[in-house]
């Protein structure tokens, strides 16, 4: 499974990138206000610090300004993914970028149709929104579900990108689904190394081995 973070916060990406843990990176227009940054810039930094995917999102909503925006943001680097909403006009982008050569995450997926409109609009990324529709009584986990059992039902190789993980089960039950990728933010994939017995069976071996008086190397 691979694992992104959905932020635009560069020190974070910065140490997960350092931890070895990044195979890309989400952004949206909710996490470039919160960076307080400029799309452009804060954009290329994260594209020079991790070699993966680093999604970018449109924001115009009719076919040729998003064409246009995302010319503009797939000049930023190579490793730009440019992200598109769930609409019919993000799904001719969708399919006209594909076409091109661009790398391409339809978001804001919220029914498997939707789903299986981004696989046969050739994404390379379709982003189910797990924490969404927890927030409203639908079980997230189920579209992730039905989305998996479709794309392997035709052979689809768009990847599913779940989002909106707002917990490190999420984080499980997307890999036993069997998720392409899971993007979480920064502190939701440092708390998957969380255990309460790794913490204390740790302390105990560091407490007999300082008992033994030895030093290794
Ligand atoms: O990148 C989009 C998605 O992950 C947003 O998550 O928590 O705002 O629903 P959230």
């Amino acid at each position: 499974m691979k694992f992104f973070v959905d932020t635009a916060d560069v020190k974070e990406i910065r140490e997960l990138n350092d931890l070895g843990l990044l195979d890309g990176v989400t952004t949206n227009p909710s996490l470039i206000l919160k960076s307080g940054r400029d799309i452009v810039e804060v954009t290329k930094e994260i594209c020079s610090i991790v070699e993966g995917p680093v999604s970018a999102e449109v924001t115009a909503t009719e076919y040729s300004e998003m064409m246009k925006e995302a010319a503009a943001l797939s000049r930023i680097a190579d490793n730009i993914c440019i992200k598109l909403p769930l609409t019919l006009d993000g799904l001719k982008a969708c399919k006209a970028l594909t076409s091109d050569g661009h790398h391409t995450n339809v978001t804001l997926c919220f029914s498997a149709n939707q789903a299986l409109l981004a696989a046969k609009a050739g994404a390379t990324f379709v982003s189910p929104f797990i924490g969404r529709l927890d927030d409203i009584a639908f079980d997230g986990m189920d579209l992730i579900r039905e989305i998996r059992q479709i794309f392997d039902n035709y052979g689809y190789e768009t990847e599913i990108l779940a989002a909106s993980i707002r917990t490190v089960n999420h984080v499980k039950e997307a890999a036993l689904i069997g998720a392409d990728v899971v993007t979480a933010p920064p502190a939701t994939l440092k708390a998957l190394v969380k255990h309460p017995l790794t913490d204390k069976g740790l302390e105990m071996f560091l407490a007999d081995w300082a008992k033994t008086g030895q030093k290794i190397g």
